[in-house]
């Protein structure tokens, strides 16, 4: 065999290994280490950092978090649970290319979109400690995986369309039956003194217009695959795309990308059937009455300020 047959040979084995990757199979199975393996050392010490940091993102990162969420609201079981887009998955598939914003993110790029959007909050530096901390985490839970190849429960569940448009009304009776009890007739969560025990589900204290989990295919498929916690898998994929619907059909905190009117934003950021900012639903237009980004990162901004 000539050289150049073999270059083309391992070309061709390229092409194959990255469509391979990237199409829906197959998918590897993998479990990440116990949280007991983390080593009794410096590197450990950093690894055990970013899980308190992901397990308690207001009080272990403050001065980049706007609400009360954490990591681990959306990410379950400290970031190992397949199939709520856990971190040993996340990891090994950056540097990635976003639509989102239209160029290749590194990790750190894409941990500063969750603090902006998910956690209604402020980016941090790329080489800042926190950064770094959770990135620690997540090579370590990652150990000994493949790089580029799409495991199994990685990301969210995408489910097939719903059979029926997803409704509102419909929606709300899911919610009432299987979900207020824990966050709330108002989507508001539920706090033991000063602690979050239930996350909000919308209002100030929920993630912003410009989280992954306000478009509606993310959040059914979260649901379908997590909620009602506990009991996950009760719920038909209809009941997770109404109740998906109804949930982002509420207020959330302004889109931090906001430009000059909801409409142009709506044009700019959210123009898919995913997304209901800029919609009118109940004779409410979405986006129009939103509680400012950065919740209580403005806030006190604004006492500061006098
Ligand atoms: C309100 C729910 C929510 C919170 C809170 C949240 N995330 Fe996410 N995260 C998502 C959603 C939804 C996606 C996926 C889709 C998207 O953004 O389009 C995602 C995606 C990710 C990904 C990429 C996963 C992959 O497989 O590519 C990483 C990494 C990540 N989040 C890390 C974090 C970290 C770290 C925090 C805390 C600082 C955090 N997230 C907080 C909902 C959340
Ligand atoms: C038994 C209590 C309970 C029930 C019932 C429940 N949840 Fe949750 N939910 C939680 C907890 C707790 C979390 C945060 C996960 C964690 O900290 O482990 C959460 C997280 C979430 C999140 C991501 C975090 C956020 O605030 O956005 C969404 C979305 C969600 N639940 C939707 C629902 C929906 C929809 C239902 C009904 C189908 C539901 N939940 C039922 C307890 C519950």
């Amino acid at each position: 065999m000539t050289a150049t047959h073999l270059r083309l040979l391992s070309a061709a084995a390229c092409l194959f290994a990255t469509a391979a990757a990237f199409a829906a199979e197959p998918r590897p199975p993998f479990t990440p280490p116990s949280a007991a393996a983390i080593p009794d050392n410096d590197f450990g010490r950093a690894v055990r950092e970013g899980e308190q940091i992901f397990l308690h993102t207001p009080q272990k990162a403050g001065k980049f978090v706007g609400n009360d969420l954490n990591c681990a609201s959306c990410h379950l079981d400290a970031g190992r649970r397949p199939d709520s887009a856990p971190m040993w998955a996340a990891y090994v598939l950056y540097p990635a290319y976003r639509a989102k914003n239209g160029h290749v993110n590194t990790l750190a790029e894409r941990l500063q979109g969750c603090f902006r959007f998910s956690m209604n909050g402020k980016a941090p530096p790329a080489d800042d400690p926190t950064l770094t901390a959770l990135q620690t985490y997540m090579f370590w839970l990652a150990s000994k995986a493949p790089t580029g190849v799409v495991l199994e429960g990685q990301g969210y569940r995408k489910l097939p369309p719903p059979a029926q448009k997803a409704d509102y009304v419909r929606g709300s009776e899911v919610y009432a039956q299987y979900c207020a009890v824990c966050h709330g007739a108002e989507g508001q969560g539920q706090k033991n003194g000063k602690h979050w025990v239930f996350p909000a589900l919308w209002g100030a204290d929920s993630f912003n217009w410009g989280a992954g989990m306000h478009q509606i295919g993310n959040a059914a498929g979260f649901i379908k695959a997590n909620m009602p916690l506990g009991q996950a898998g009760m719920l038909s994929d209809q009941e997770a795309w109404d109740v998906a619907y109804f949930m982002n059909a509420h207020e959330r905190p302004q889109d931090p990308r906001y430009t000059e009117s909801v409409a142009a934003t709506r044009a700019k950021y959210h123009d898919s059937d995913d997304s209901l900012y800029g919609i009118e639903v109940n004779g409410h237009l979405l986006g129009s009455d939103s509680p400012p980004s950065g919740g209580k990162l403005t806030q006190a901004a604004a006492k500061a300020g006098g």
